[in-house]
């Protein structure tokens, strides 16, 4: 028996070590990458992301953004992170209100004096978004590690950033551009607006400037209307107020709700409903009772499957990139 599968054994062992070099400089993530070089990775990731969420539990939605805004330029590579000058992409319009980059740096920090060189900043922004969400009640979810931080950052390629203001077909036409589909979309831009804030900023246009024949996003429930005006009057740009009108610190299928009946606060979520895909995506999550036996799948369960997805773009892996010293220059 032994001997009679010797030489399959052979083969298949061959076709592992090939794959181990041909997978690698593919760009394919593993989950626990740095088991062997700096086993306690995740666990410093960790332990840094509940301190900064005790101290502060804005810190929770803050690094969850931080991980999108990265993934939307030049991959998930920590170029948001760079900051050598106005010329950075972080200062783009696009990323207006990132917030977090201490903590990011914190953890770098802690990473470096156990295990010098070992651990890249791209992976502590994904490590840190996931250690973020399931730290307030999103299952726990492997992420896949092994990225490589980029070496360019140019304020000028943040420019196609998903905006608050697009239509439907501009917001899936980007995310599309990024592999991900109409369902990531909906997972991944109202989902995470489950918590966290906006400024005021992003509801101008929508609540005084929305179109020529409205004033406001026709959109906007009237008896939501009033209520949204008071919170962000005109010129208002600086007072933040829950993306969630309703359970603004709870991680829950809320948001599809409050979209749905059209209490969500920014344009973008209340866009999801113009689109007859976009909108049979959000109502699936919604369990309303109906006597359909229909099965409700889990959001929670489905977001974190899509922000393994989102994580996975444009990674730079083997030998791309660098693992740098400190997360907010390169080497
Ligand atoms: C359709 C694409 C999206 C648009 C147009 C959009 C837009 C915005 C805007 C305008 C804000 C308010 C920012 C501020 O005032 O500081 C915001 C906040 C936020 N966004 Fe998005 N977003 C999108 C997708 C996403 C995705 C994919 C994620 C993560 C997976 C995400 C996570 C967050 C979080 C957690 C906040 C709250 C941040 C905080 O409280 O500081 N967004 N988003
Ligand atoms: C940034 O990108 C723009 C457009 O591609 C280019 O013209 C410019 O030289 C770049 N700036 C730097 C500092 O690399
Ligand atoms: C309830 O769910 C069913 C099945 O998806 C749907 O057809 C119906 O429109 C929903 N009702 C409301 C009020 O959303």
């Amino acid at each position: 028996m032994f001997i009679h599968s010797f030489p399959i054994m052979v083969l298949v062992l061959a076709f592992l070590m090939f794959c181990q070099l041909t997978c690698m400089s593919q760009g394919q993530l593993r989950v626990g990458f740095y088991s062997q070089t700096c086993s306690e990775a995740e666990s410093i990731v960790r332990s840094v992301v509940r301190d900064a969420i005790e101290t502060n539990p804005r810190n929770a939605p803050i690094l969850l953004r931080l991980h999108f805004h990265d993934c939307f330029v030049q991959g998930c590579d920590a170029s948001v992170l760079i900051d050598h000058g106005s010329n950075s992409e972080r200062n783009a319009p696009g990323h207006i209100g990132l917030e977090g980059f201490e903590v990011i740096e914190n953890a770098k920090a802690r990473l470096e004096s156990v295990c010098k060189g070992a651990v890249s900043c791209a992976d502590i922004v994904a490590l840190a978004a996931r250690d973020a969400v399931s730290l307030i009640g999103v299952p726990f979810y492997e992420v896949p590690t092994g990225r490589r931080d980029g070496r360019v950052s140019n304020i000028s390629f943040a420019a196609n950033m998903p905006e608050v203001d697009d239509s439907i077909q501009l917001l899936k036409s980007k995310f599309m551009h990024k592999g991900l589909s109409h369902k990531d979309l909906v997972l991944l831009s109202s989902g995470a607006h489950t918590i966290g804030t906006t400024a005021c900023f992003f509801l101008q246009k929508r609540l005084y400037d929305f179109s020529t024949s409205s004033s406001s996003d026709p959109a906007i429930n009237p008896q939501f209307l009033p209520k949204l005006k008071a919170l962000c009057p005109p010129g208002n740009v600086n007072d933040k107020i829950p993306l969630d009108a309703v359970t603004e610190s709870t991680f829950d299928e809320q948001i599809f709700r409050n979209i749905r009946d059209g209490f969500a606060v920014l344009s973008s979520d209340a866009r999801l409903n113009d689109d007859i895909n976009t909108k049979q995506v959000l109502e699936s999550y919604i369990n309303n009772g109906s006597s359909t036996g229909r099965p409700v799948p889990s959001f929670k369960l489905d977001f974190t499957k899509a922000m393994v997805k989102m994580g996975n773009i444009g990674v730079k892996t083997g030998l791309q990139g660098e693992i740098r010293r400190v997360c907010g220059s390169f080497n």
